[in-house]
């Protein structure tokens, strides 16, 4: 997983949280990075999860409700990205270009980057499925970045969700816009 990703976590849980709460995670984790990453290189995705079940641990708060709402907080962040195609009408035609576009784009550029794989499928106006499968097994920071998908475009869309494989790896949210 690449440094921009656990960068940008420690500032959202620097500022959401504390920076007592990180600082201490941190040292309690024993991370081989030590905590400090480089932008452009990968670390183990494995030193999220240890960091997030000790922040958990330390605040109380689910790794589940941890990873949601650092969701909405990563997409802020990607969206504000200078990307080449930055024009959408909607969130429902955002998402549908994540896949051959944003993500294509960040596979070709870092051929080690960790991606799920992601399948939208149209079924009317307002409405639309967008499978989920990883073996990172993050659909809770899948579900936040909907979520903040939904809030960047201003629109009212309810989320469920339908496990189709354990521990998070492979999941289908159906979205319904109001
Ligand atoms: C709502 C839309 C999006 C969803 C649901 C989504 C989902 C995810 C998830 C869940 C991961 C974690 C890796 C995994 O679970 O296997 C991830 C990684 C990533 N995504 Fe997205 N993504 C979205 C939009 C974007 C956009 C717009 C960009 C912009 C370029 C982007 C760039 C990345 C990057 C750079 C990574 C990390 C790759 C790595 O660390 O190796 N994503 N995405």
């Amino acid at each position: 997983m690449q440094g921009f990703i656990f960068k940008d976590f420690l500032e959202f849980a620097n500022k959401r949280l504390g920076n007592a709460v990180v600082d201490q995670a941190v040292a309690q984790c024993q991370l081989q990075s030590r905590g400090v990453y480089s932008t452009r290189q990968q670390y183990s995705p494995q030193e999220l999860v240890t960091l997030l079940g000790e922040i958990s641990r330390q605040t109380g708060h689910s790794t589940s409700e941890l990873l949601q709402t650092y969701g909405q907080w990563l997409f802020k962040t990607l969206v504000n990205l200078p990307l080449p195609q930055s024009e959408f009408d909607d969130s429902f035609g955002f998402l549908a270009a994540v896949e051959e576009g944003f993500h294509k784009e960040i596979r070709e550029l870092f051929p080690q980057a960790n991606l799920p794989r992601l399948h939208c499928e149209r079924l009317g106006p307002h409405e639309m499925t967008f499978e989920y499968q990883s073996p990172l097994g993050l659909a809770d920071l899948a579900e936040g970045l909907l979520q903040g998908c939904f809030l960047h475009f201003e629109e009212q869309v309810s989320i469920s969700r339908e496990s189709l494989g354990a521990g998070g790896t492979h999941v289908r949210f159906h979205l319904k816009r109001s």
